[in-house]
């Protein structure tokens, strides 16, 4: 089997922090989610694997780049423009060839990674495909697929107005390559996209078989600000902590909390899940539960706590404990040593800042 990634999008949900970074690239618990999208394919047994890229395909191809990093071997395909999930599949047919495939949009995050899924397919080569569906409480912003008593899918539908059930589409699909009939077939949407949920119901009104797959864990897709939060809340309670950098004896750090290589924890509290980056610095400090403090990031004197910070940032003298925010890069937040006192601010468009 192979694995083909989705990484293209704009990722405005997330501006301004995407503004400068493809969304896929943002980590959660300090690892890019795209990462963790390779790693959970690799760990399935994919070692090929294709990766969409639009706009944002430079910064990803120096991140990723052969793959040989991640144990994979990457190619490369790019988009033109974002025409849909059903479009990005029609232009990987080159490198999909006959192969079945596992498609995994690259901005996802879901428990337990994907290795019993794809067991699950490769044992069943009579399956044309298989689809992903979690009970979600908004299906009407998914893809929502309707099931029969016996558990067959009947109907699917693209953000339907009026959801047909709550069982959302996860951006996880598995496929032969009967697909690529359905891509060449099916015409574009209402936001005139070529829908991979168009594409399914073309197999399955064409006689193919499409199994469902009921996920139960929890599933993410890190679209929104809140969304990167949860995610990675969730991951961070996954991880198995380690501590690998130097705590001094003035610190308290709980035992669910890992420290990076050259960090240092000088006088502080470090409450966990929570993770400090390489060569970060937290001093006179606390750390409360959720939080990712990605590589050199400097914390002093402040409070922080559900929230992720970005490489390169500092975090000075701030007098209330921040919190459920998400910081981006070479970010410097601190008290003005000048008169007057003010606060002086130097925020990209879209910035959210909501002072006490
Ligand atoms: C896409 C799919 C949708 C699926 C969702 C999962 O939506 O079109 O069917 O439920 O991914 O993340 P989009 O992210 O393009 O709005």
């Amino acid at each position: 089997m192979k694995g083909l990634i989705l990484s293209g999008g704009k990722g405005t949900r997330l501006y301004p922090l995407t503004y400068t970074r493809a969304k896929q690239l943002i980590p959660v618990a300090n690892k890019p989610v795209l990462v963790r999208v390779i790693e959970a394919i690799r760990d399935a047994g994919i070692t090929e694997i294709g990766i969409v890229i639009g706009d944002t395909g430079p910064e990803i191809r120096e991140a990723i780049g052969n793959g040989s990093q991640f144990g994979v071997e990457v190619t490369y395909i790019e988009q033109e423009a974002p025409l849909g999930l059903a479009h990005a599949v029609k232009i990987s047919q080159d490198f999909l060839g006959e192969d079945r495939f596992v498609m995994f949009l690259g901005d996802n995050v879901i428990e337990g990674g994907i290795s019993p899924l794809i067991a699950d397919f490769a044992n069943h080569s009579e399956w044309n495909s298989q689809i992903v569906l979690t009970a979600v409480e908004r299906p009407e912003q998914y893809g929502v697929a309707k099931l029969n008593s016996d558990g067959q899918i009947v109907r699917l539908a693209e953000k339907p107005k009026e959801a047909p059930s709550n069982l959302a589409l996860v951006g996880i699909y598995m496929f032969d390559h009967h697909i690529f009939e359905a891509t060449n077939a099916i015409d574009p949407s209402f936001r005139d996209e070529l829908e991979i949920t168009d594409a399914i119901q073309w197999l399955i009104d064409h006689g193919y078989s499409v199994f469902p797959h009921i996920h139960r864990g929890w599933w993410i897709d890190t679209g929104r600000p809140d969304d990167m939060l949860n995610a990675n809340s969730l991951v961070l309670e996954e991880l198995t902590p380690q501590i690998q950098g130097y705590v001094d004896s003035g610190s308290e750090v709980d035992p669910r909390v890992t420290i990076e290589r050259g960090a240092e924890i000088i006088n502080s509290v470090v409450r966990g899940p929570t993770i400090i980056g390489r060569s970060a610095r937290i001093v006179n400090s606390y750390i409360g539960p959720f939080t990712s403090i990605y590589h050199n990031v400097v914390v002093e004197n402040s409070e922080i706590e559900r929230s992720i910070v970005l490489e390169h940032s500092s975090i000075c003298d701030i007098p209330a404990r921040i919190q459920d925010s998400l910081i981006g890069r070479y970010t410097n937040v601190g008290i003005s040593a000048l008169r007057p006192k003010s606060i002086k601010m130097n925020l990209g468009d879209h910035s959210h800042l909501e002072l006490l």
